[in-house]
């Protein structure tokens, strides 16, 4: 294979996730299922609208979502989980499936287990020390507070520091699990540190420990980006051997950088948007982004832009334009040429600077109520 094909290919891993990404191979390759009309339906009748996020397709692919909304229409317990690896700070990608988490807390009333894996991300980059990582647990937090979760129903979990909320359990996962499927599952080789083998057995346990915790079977769900799936796949099939139901996930995409391809990167940081990043930042960034506008003002004004490779649109699409009506329109000026680069590129700075005066002003708030939110 040719050095300029493997640059491309698509890679979507546990721990890594570089190329072009098409998601209806990913569907195809990890045996998941497309989240039907019938499921947003449903999903629907009970908020009373259908989240943005849903009608979208930001979350486009699942496990047993079916069987979970069953579940909670029989009345009986069911729980959320997702998490972040604080490995710096947190961006506009990281935020998009918590959005629709606090949304899922609201509609169906139900715990949410957040699990932040300073263990993980020590255990995998070098540059990191534990310090390091635990720090931006709490620094993290904030951001996950600045969502809006209710602090009764939200258990946020340092693996580090709750390592006796875990260790139980992740021990009655690691027995099950043999050294030979992580290798299979995760891509690991024989010099990989032996912490990172038994890792997955931690990310397991928040599946089961609204379970263990309340002395009943609670049916959980996982919001979180695909790649995570190769966790699920594992947990999936130890849950029942441990008197536990299997977790369902509901899978996202990626928000994309505002580079050229790729999905927003903390290792790019001039194509990702940081939710501390001070107002005036991420609006030089935003007017530095790939568009899929023409070479030339003339150009694009003849030909008009193409929205479908654009980062900015991206923006719009993903999480800062909720109007259909208004992003039709968006593309409509695009595509005629009406309306140029530089415009859409202002336009969304001023849209995204205001976005982060509000939602920093939460998060300073978060550190007033961050206790009510770690787990007890
Ligand atoms: N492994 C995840 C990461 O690197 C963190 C994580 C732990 C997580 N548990 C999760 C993410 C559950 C989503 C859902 O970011």
């Amino acid at each position: 294979m040719g050095e300029k094909k493997e640059k491309e290919e698509m890679v979507v891993t546990a721990w890594k996730v570089s190329g072009e990404i098409d998601y209806n191979k990913l569907v195809e390759q990890f045996g998941t299922k497309h989240v039907t009309q019938d499921i947003l339906d449903r999903m629907e009748k009970k908020a009373g609208f259908l989240h943005t996020q849903l009608r979208r397709r930001v979350f486009f692919s699942h496990r047993d979502i079916d069987w979970w909304l069953d579940t909670y229409d029989r009345g009986e317990p069911v729980g959320l989980y997702t998490g972040r690896g604080p490995s710096g700070p947190v961006h506009l990608g990281h935020l998009l499936p918590w959005f629709f988490t606090k949304h899922l807390q609201d509609v169906y009333d139900a715990d949410l287990y957040f699990q932040m894996t300073d263990d993980e991300k020590f255990l995998l980059h070098d540059h990191l020390t534990l310090d390091e990582t635990i720090g931006y647990t709490y620094d993290n937090a904030l951001d996950l507070i600045a969502v809006g979760l209710d602090a009764e129903k939200t258990h946020i979990i340092s693996d580090t520091d709750n390592i006796d909320h875990l260790y139980r359990i992740g021990l009655e996962v690691a027995k099950k699990v043999t050294y030979s499927t992580i290798k299979a599952v995760f891509g690991l080789n024989d010099s990989d540190n032996i912490g990172i083998i038994f890792y997955p057995a931690i990310q397991a346990v928040p599946c089961f420990i609204q379970s263990a915790r309340e002395g009943r079977k609670v049916a959980v769900l996982i919001p979180a980006a695909i790649d995570q799936d190769p966790y699920w796949r594992m947990t999936r099939d130890v849950a029942e051997r441990l008197g536990y139901y299997k977790p369902a996930q509901m899978h996202a995409k990626f928000l994309p950088g505002l580079g050229k391809g790729g999905k927003m990167s903390a290792s790019q940081p001039e194509t990702a948007i940081f939710t501390i990043d001070p107002p005036e930042l991420a609006e030089e960034k935003i007017m530095g982004a790939f568009t899929g506008g023409q070479p030339t003002v003339r150009e694009q004004r003849e030909k008009g832009g193409n929205p479908e490779v654009c980062s900015i649109y991206a923006y719009y699409f993903f999480l800062l334009e909720e109007d259909d009506a208004k992003l039709v329109e968006l593309e409509n000026e695009c595509r005629s040429g009406a309306m140029v680069c530089g415009d859409c590129k202002a336009r969304l700075g001023k849209v995204v600077s205001s976005f982060l005066v509000d939602f920093q002003r939460k998060r300073e708030k978060a550190k007033d109520r961050l206790e009510e939110y770690l787990i007890k």
